[in-house]
């Protein structure tokens, strides 16, 4: 018989758009901090570099999906002057709540908005945006396909979808260290602190693992209708941000 727990990770990993909900609700206060600790603070640098090739121009309308707190949407805002703009949009409350003090905090109010909407269902025209972009969110959409192609219906031709995500390393001894470290002590780490009774960063490593390696990646962005495909791995390929243009 399943335990509580074991239902719960289940649920996770189809991707139960309230059981993924609930649980970045569960987590959205310690969310920045755990990133920041659990990634040595890495995190804010794979973001930035995403942004910086994401060919985004100064003017350019850029949409961040699964915004969660804004970090990517803050990333980019700073390579924007004032005709710019960063819509970020997320399904989780909690996760956008967190996300306004720092914005506000930074003075990006003319240059971030937050919305609440589903990746699946944007509640754009198509062609809206130059740039959709996401990073560590398209993983948790239940239909991989649908989130990428939602993506590339609301930027306008030659726009770019950017998609940061984490990836396995191919070197096999770092692969090693990394694993032992992803699978048995960051998700010891991340109970310990968050305390939530949703065992969240349990569910990250086995998402990661069940996530498309590079290549089917980039296969699946070109059969979403994206071309150009190209991406690039950090920190020894333990993310990688995909690029595809639409034609
Ligand atoms: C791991 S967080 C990433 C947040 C942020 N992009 C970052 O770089 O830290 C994933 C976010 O995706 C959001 N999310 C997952 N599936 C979604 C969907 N179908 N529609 C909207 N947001 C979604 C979650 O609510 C959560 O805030």
């Amino acid at each position: 018989m399943n335990t509580n727990s074991e239902i719960q990770q289940e649920e996770l990993l189809t991707k139960k758009a309230e059981s993924i909900r609930n649980m970045f609700g569960s987590i959205a206060m310690v969310y920045d901090f755990l990133n920041a600790l659990l990634s040595l603070n890495f995190d804010k640098s794979w973001r930035k570099f995403a942004a910086k090739v994401s060919g985004v121009k100064p003017d350019t309308k850029v949409l961040d999906v699964c915004t969660g707190t804004g970090d990517l949407a803050i990333s980019y805002s700073k390579l924007l002057n004032g005709n710019g703009l960063v819509v970020g949009s997320d399904y989780c409350h909690d996760m956008l709540r967190h996300g306004l003090p720092k914005i506000r905090k930074r003075h990006l109010e003319n240059k971030i908005k937050l919305i609440e909407a589903d990746t699946l269902q944007l509640p754009f025209r198509n062609n809206a945006f130059e740039v959709s972009t996401v990073a560590f969110g398209i993983r948790n959409v239940a239909d991989l396909d649908a989130g990428i192609k939602e993506m590339g219906r609301v930027v306008g031709p030659n726009g770019r979808v950017v998609i940061l995500e984490f990836s396995q390393p191919t070197n096999f001894l770092f692969k090693r260290i990394y694993f032992f470290y992803f699978t048995r002590i960051l998700p010891m780490i991340g109970r310990l602190i968050s305390k939530s009774k949703i065992d969240a960063y349990s569910y990250l490593p086995q998402s990661v693992l069940a996530f498309p390696d590079k290549l089917s990646m980039k296969k699946k962005m070109e059969a979403c209708g994206l071309e150009d495909v190209r991406f690039f791995t950090r920190t020894l390929g333990i993310v990688t941000v995909h690029i595809g243009k639409k034609p």
